[in-house]
């Protein structure tokens, strides 16, 4: 089998890295890939959302299925894009609809969905420029902190928590005036939930689905989840909170009313869904969904997943995932995040990068996420560079949580470019 996958951080190398292990895969290709992808498959310079070059590259090379990694491509529409077109209707995407990738795409259509079907969840109410006075009475019935939220995308940026009444009346009309352009003409204010996050990551075919492990990201750049947030500063896999009652919960509760739901509003939903859960005290909420695989956290979920991701997601394709296996390595897995100084700020690109080798020979999986391979004008030679925030996703398995993070640690010491930061107490509070 020829397969495309798209994307270019640490979520896609670990998914071109699972896929690659697969018997039935013919030729991987990434657009556009890193560093990392380039030497697990074949790069191809192609923008995950261009979806014509996209559809002229999969016709032309005979592609049979088509992995998507990130959310804008779902939200702008690929799946149909690639549905309506006769050329490319029997390339098997692996993503929603646009319509079910509104569940990422719209905070307002999210939360609406939830409350149609049950789905456990914050107090909310969404807010437009016509209906601010209602946002900020509302925002008077809550206690804080105060969360307000964009709408649309933001590329992980749309979330305020705010500590104060006065600040968040201030934020929302900062939001509604245009904060987030056009993503934040809709808010939605919430409720604050108080409790310990993880992310549950469901496969599904539209009617079957299965569960992979359980894992928890770190979002703040701080020790001890304190400054900015960023895209993910590390994960761990499993989450011991999230046993099996808690699990039956969540497949009764949250998985079962959702899939259903889609169903009941003939909304096609064929690949990856994320619930970003908040356990309260024992009860799981939802606080967002996402339309596809979670980074840093597919890093670590990866490496426990024993079974053929393709055979899998061929599953997802056909209908039939109920009939294919879903095996979990019984081992911890755990990533630590190597970064840019200065990231999430401002950061320099383009340092060389050594002592690669030497991790991976420790046994750690190193998975790039911001990198890029640079050639020396004289001498010719190739080395990798930093290329992003997020540099180098170091992963590795141990017996236990405590284990796994002390092989990353050890692997995350020999790697080494300029201004290299990384966070030391990932899975801290577990
Ligand atoms: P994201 O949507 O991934 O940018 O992240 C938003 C983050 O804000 C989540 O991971 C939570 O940590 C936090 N958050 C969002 N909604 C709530 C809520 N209702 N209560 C508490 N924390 C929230
Ligand atoms: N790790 C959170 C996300 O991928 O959105």
């Amino acid at each position: 089998m020829k397969i495309l996958l798209l994307g270019s951080g640490g979520r896609e190398h670990a998914l071109a890295w699972k896929i690659a292990q697969s018997p039935r895969v013919e030729k991987l290709y990434i657009a556009p890939g890193n560093a990392g992808t380039g030497i697990t498959g074949e790069n191809v310079a192609i923008k995950a959302t261009d979806f014509a070059a996209l559809k002229a590259f999969a016709i032309e090379k005979g592609i049979d299925m088509m992995v998507v990694g990130p959310e804008d491509p779902l939200v702008q529409g690929i799946y149909d894009r690639f549905h309506e077109d006769a050329a490319t209707r029997h390339i098997a995407v692996i993503g929603p609809t646009a319509a079910g990738a509104r569940l990422e795409g719209s905070k307002r259509f999210a939360k609406e969905f939830m409350m149609r079907h049950g789905v456990p969840t914050a107090r909310y109410l969404s807010v437009n420029g016509t209906t601010l006075d209602e946002g900020l009475a509302f925002l008077e019935t809550l206690q804080p902190p105060y969360v307000l939220k964009a709408d649309g995308l933001c590329a992980g940026k749309g979330v305020l928590i705010v500590p104060t009444l006065q600040e968040a009346k201030r934020e929302l009309r900062d939001m509604l005036g245009g904060m987030f352009g056009n993503a934040s003409a809709t808010v939605v204010i919430e409720e604050y939930l108080d409790g310990i996050e993880c992310s549950v990551f469901v496969m599904t075919d539209g009617l079957h689905y299965k569960v992979l492990p359980v894992a928890k990201d770190y979002k703040r750049v701080g020790e001890g989840d304190r400054g900015l947030n960023t895209g993910g500063m590390g994960s761990v896999s499993p989450v011991p909170f999230a046993d099996d009652l808690f699990m039956e919960k969540v497949r009764a509760r949250i998985i079962e009313p959702t899939l259903q739901g889609l169903r009941d509003e003939n909304i096609l939903y064929k690949g990856f869904l994320f619930l970003g859960l908040t356990n309260v005290k024992g009860n799981p909420m939802v606080i967002e969904y996402n339309a596809r695989m979670g980074d840093p956290e597919t890093e670590s979920v990866m490496l426990r997943l024993q079974s053929d991701l393709v055979d899998l997601m061929e599953g997802v394709a056909h209908g039939d995932l109920d009939k294919r296996e879903l095996k979990t390595d019984t081992r911890a897995a755990a990533c630590v995040m190597l970064v840019s100084g200065g990231y999430p700020e401002a950061y320099q690109k383009g340092k060389v990068m050594e002592g690669l080798e030497a991790a991976a020979a420790t046994g750690s999986v190193l998975f790039h996420a911001g990198t890029a391979v640079k050639e020396d004008a004289l001498t010719g030679k190739r080395c990798v560079v930093t290329a992003g925030g997020r540099v180098l996703a170091v992963c590795s398995y141990g017996a236990t949580r405590a284990e796994a993070l002390r092989q990353s640690y050890r692997a995350a010491g020999l790697v080494t470019f300029e201004g290299k930061y990384f966070r030391r107490d990932i899975g801290f509070d577990l």
